[in-house]
C-alpha cells in the first residue's frame, strides 16, 4: 500500500513516517523545503493549500491512503490569523478530499479535543462538538468536510501531543524540560484537564487504523486524564528536576489569547474495545519518552 503523509516536517507527521511498518511504501509532503525523515526521492515540498498543485501531486503519486497531519496548530495565533488558519485547516483538507475522490484514495485525518467546549468532558466520539476558539472551529469544519464527503476516511482525535521533533519546534514537555534544566521558574495552569499523548504511541495507533481499514471517528490519546500543572509536576519527577520551580495558576490568571476547553479529555474506550489500541498513562508515557529520546542525560539521544 502506498501512503502519503502530509505535514511530515511536523511532530506527528515525522513520527508517523518513522514508525511506518515496513510493508508500506511511505511518501511525505510538507510546505518546508528541508526534508528530515524520508529519503529525498520520497519527499515533496509543496503548499497543500494550492489546489492545482495538490491535485497534480496526488494524480502523479496515486497513494492508496493519505494521512493528513498538516495543520495550522497555533491555538492563540488562530484568533488573529483567522484567514491563514482556515486556509490550512479547512481549505487544505477540501483540496485533499477533491484529489482523493479523483484517485479513489482514503484519508486519515487528525483532529482535536478543541472541537469541544470543555464544560462536560471527557468526551466520547459521538459527543456534541461546540468549539470555543477559532482553531477548534476550523478543525471541526475539516471534520465535517470529511464526514460529508464520499471519500473513505477516518478521523483520529487526540490531545496534548508531545514527543521529540527533529525540526527543533518545542512542545509542552520539551519546553518544560528546557525551562527546568535552566532552573527557570514556570507558572502552569491547574484547571485545564485532558489526556497527554506521546506522539510515538499515537503514530502506532494511526498505523493500526490503516492496517485494519478503520472508517469513522476514533479517540486516540493517553489513557489518563490530568491537569496541566500535575502533568508538569510528573515531568519534573520523571526527569529529576526541582518541582518547586513549578507554580500553579488558574487559566483566568494566565490570560491566554484563545479560550481553552477546561474540563476536556477524550474517552479512549472505543479504541481499546474495537482495535486493542491502548496508550500509556501519564508516567508510563513520560518514561517511555525518556527512554527513547534521552540516553541517560538530558541531551536527546
Ligand atoms: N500538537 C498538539 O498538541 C495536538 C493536539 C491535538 C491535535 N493535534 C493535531 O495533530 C496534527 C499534527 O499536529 P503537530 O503538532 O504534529 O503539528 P505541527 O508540528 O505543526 O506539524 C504540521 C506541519 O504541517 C505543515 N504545514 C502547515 N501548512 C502547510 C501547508 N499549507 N502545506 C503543507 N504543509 C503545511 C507545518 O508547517 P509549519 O510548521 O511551517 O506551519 C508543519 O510542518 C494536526 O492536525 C493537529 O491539529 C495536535
Amino acid at each position: 500500500m502506498k501512503i502519503l503523509v502530509t505535514g511530515c516536517y511536523g511532530l506527528l507527521g515525522q513520527t508517523v513516517c518513522e514508525r511506518a511498518p515496513k510493508s508500506f511504501l511511505v511518501y511525505g509532503v510538507d510546505i518546508h523545503e528541508g526534508n528530515i525523515v524520508l529519503p529525498d526521492d520520497k519527499y515533496f515540498s509543496l503548499d497543500l493549500t494550492d489546489r492545482k498543485k495538490t491535485l497534480e501531486l496526488l494524480q502523479d503519486l496515486k497513494p492508496d491512503y493519505i494521512i493528513n497531519s498538516a495543520a495550522y496548530t497555533d491555538v492563540d495565533g488562530a484568533e488573529t490569523e483567522r484567514e491563514l488558519c482556515w486556509k490550512i485547516n479547512v481549505d487544505l483538507v477540501e483540496n485533499l478530499i477533491y484529489g482523493a475522490r479523483k484517485i479513489k484514495a482514503g484519508i486519515g485525518h487528525i483532529s482535536t479535543d478543541y472541537i469541544f467546549d470543555g464544560k462536560s468532558g471527557p468526551y466520547a466520539e459521538d459527543a456534541h462538538p461546540n468549539p470555543i476558539g477559532y482553531y477548534g472551529r476550523s478543525k471541526l469544519a475539516a471534520e465535517n468536510a470529511l464526514i460529508g464527503s464520499s471519500v473513505d476516511y477516518f478521523i483520529a482525535r487526540t490531545m496534548v501531543l508531545y514527543g521529540m521533533s527533529k525540526n527543533g519546534k518545542t512542545n509542552f514537555v520539551t519546553w518544560l524540560i528546557a525551562q527546568l534544566t535552566n532552573q527557570r521558574p514556570v507558572k502552569i495552569v491547574n484547571d485545564q484537564y485532558g489526556n497527554t499523548t506521546l506522539a510515538d504511541e499515537l503514530a502506532e495507533g494511526i498505523w493500526t487504523l490503516i492496517k485494519s481499514g478503520y472508517s469513522g471517528i476514533l479517540n486516540i490519546a493517553g489513557r489518563e486524564i490530568i491537569n496541566r500543572y500535575e502533568f508538569a509536576v510528573r515531568i519534573a519527577e520523571v526527569f529529576g528536576f526541582d518541582r518547586d520551580l513549578i507554580t500553579a495558576v488558574t487559566t483566568a490568571e494566565f490570560n491566554q489569547p484563545a479560550p481553552r476547553p477546561l474540563n476536556s479529555g477524550l474517552i479512549v474506550d472505543k479504541a481499546l474495545n474495537e482495535l486493542n489500541i491502548v496508550l500509556s498513562d501519564v508516567v508510563e508515557g513520560l518514561h517511555k519518552f525518556k527512554s527513547i529520546y534521552y540516553s541517560g542525560s538530558l541531551v536527546p539521544g
